[in-house]
């Protein structure tokens, strides 16, 4: 119980990371507010939440858009009564149109509506959470605060150059929110998961399996196989879990002497 009656918000609650990050939180005896841009998802989460024996709230959130953002950091300071730990986990993998027909992913290939979506969810995003909550944080003289990244922010990669430019930004980001809270005792981190089965990756397997020629006609569960066998010295896929935990070490006392930092949670993916 090292986050006992800590009040939480996770953007994208109700994804694959979301869930596992919030059942962690959880587990450590937060509650928690579980925002999602789709409601159904983020009640699905609290529910096992509540199930799990805290209190959660349910909330549809744009993290686009600036004013939604501010609605969710205002519930989480009024209902829930509090917020000691944020967590930007609402990302998107940035293929959402692409057809078989649009052939490999290239550079060339990304299309400026991709590029947008990306970065305005993965970076924006997490900048508008960000600076929602830092007059609370600053106030309140504690709080943490935890971004969700990617290995893809430590290098690029050329089919995913905009998801692989947004995640480094993240990075960096948190950088500077380390630094300009720091006076205040606060601290901002970033965690870099490696690969994950969630539903993101089900859409990222698939659009590889149709439009790459190495992978054509593979099922796209062989795919994710293929590539976490090769790709990972560890050789295992992460799970949420892995992710939650080390959400919950960077929220908990343990961590308050790390501030600023990138944590790869990757199985040696990355180095950097
Ligand atoms: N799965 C992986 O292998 C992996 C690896 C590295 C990093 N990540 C990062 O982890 C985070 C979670 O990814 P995931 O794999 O759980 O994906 P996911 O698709 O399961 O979850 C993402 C969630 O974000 C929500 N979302 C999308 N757009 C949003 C918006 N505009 N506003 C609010 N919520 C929005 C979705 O509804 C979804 O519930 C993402 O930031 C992703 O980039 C995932």
């Amino acid at each position: 119980m090292r986050l006992k009656d800590r009040i939480a918000v996770v953007t994208g609650g109700g994804g694959g990371l979301g869930e596992g990050i919030c059942l962690c939180l959880a587990r450590e005896g937060a509650d928690v507010v579980v925002s999602d841009l789709k409601l159904e998802l983020a009640e699905q989460t609290a529910a096992k939440v509540r199930d799990a024996g805290r209190r959660a709230w349910a909330v549809a959130t744009d993290v686009r858009m600036a004013d939604q953002v501010q609605d969710l950091i205002d519930l989480s300071l009024s209902e829930a009564g509090g917020l000691d730990i944020l967590v930007c986990c609402a990302g998107v993998f940035g293929h959402a149109g692409r057809k078989p027909s649009d052939g490999p992913m290239t550079i060339e290939s990304i299309s400026e509506q991709d590029w947008d979506l990306t970065i305005d969810v993965n970076l924006k995003g997490v900048f508008l959470c960000n600076r929602a909550a830092l007059p609370h944080f600053k106030k309140q003289k504690k709080g943490r605060i935890i971004n969700i990244s990617s290995v893809g922010g430590r290098k690029g990669v050329d089919f995913l150059a905009h998801y692989t430019a947004s995640k480094a930004g993240v990075i960096v980001l948190t950088q500077a929110m380390a630094g300009n809270l720091a006076p205040y005792g606060v601290t901002a981190n970033t965690v870099c998961p490696g690969i994950i089965w969630t539903p993101m990756w089900a859409q990222g397997v698939e659009v590889l399996s149709q439009t790459h020629e190495a992978f054509k006609g593979t099922d796209p569960e062989q795919v994710f196989n293929i590539l976490v066998q090769s790709q990972i010295p560890l050789k295992r896929a992460q799970t949420p879990e892995d992710i939650g935990n080390a959400v919950v070490f960077l929220a908990s006392d343990e961590a308050s002497e790390i501030t600023g930092q990138a944590l790869n949670v990757c199985g040696g993916m990355a180095f950097n």
